[in-house]
């Protein structure tokens, strides 16, 4: 789809929202080049991580701003996104300090955002689906009718 520029975002994991979807798209391309780094050289590539934690932080302050500019209550989600922040950076510190695996840091670090996507981000989609639906129906109708002052 044209709104996904590299396309490794699967469908069935597509929330239905161009710019959150194209924002999964490039954290999924992301993980591929550092799976693909280590199997060059098998060494953790540490700027790449940093980059990708700042990328996530980016892409959870763009679907609370969906959620806020929407009115959708984003409160548990937002938890969530400061909890796996908070889980991601222990991580990426353990890989620099030699006490986590890349190989298995790599596939938790895909497991879980498949995880997160369906179980949070499709939610919001479908919220960000039905207040949109919402506004365009209070577009058409017209104004005022039936009210009195
Ligand atoms: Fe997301
Ligand atoms: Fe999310």
């Amino acid at each position: 789809m044209d709104e996904v520029p590299h396309g490794l975002l699967p469908t069935e994991l597509m929330i239905g929202h161009p710019e959150v979807d194209a924002q999964h798209d490039e954290i999924f391309c992301r993980i591929e080049t550092l799976k693909a780094v280590m199997l060059e050289d098998g060494q953790p590539h540490h700027a790449e991580f940093d980059a990708l934690i700042a990328f996530f932080e980016l892409h959870f302050a763009t679907e609370e701003a969906c959620a806020q500019a929407a009115g959708i209550d984003f409160s548990a989600h937002a938890r969530e996104h400061l909890k796996s922040l908070r889980i991601l950076s222990r991580a990426v510190a353990d890989l620099r300090d030699g006490r986590l695996d890349l190989r298995t840091f790599l596939r938790y670090l895909e497991y879980w955002f498949e995880q997160h996507i369906n179980d949070f981000d499709k939610a919001l989609g479908h919220r960000l689906e039905d207040a949109r639906a919402r506004g365009s129906r209070s577009l058409r109708s017209p104004a005022g009718i039936g009210l009195s002052a």
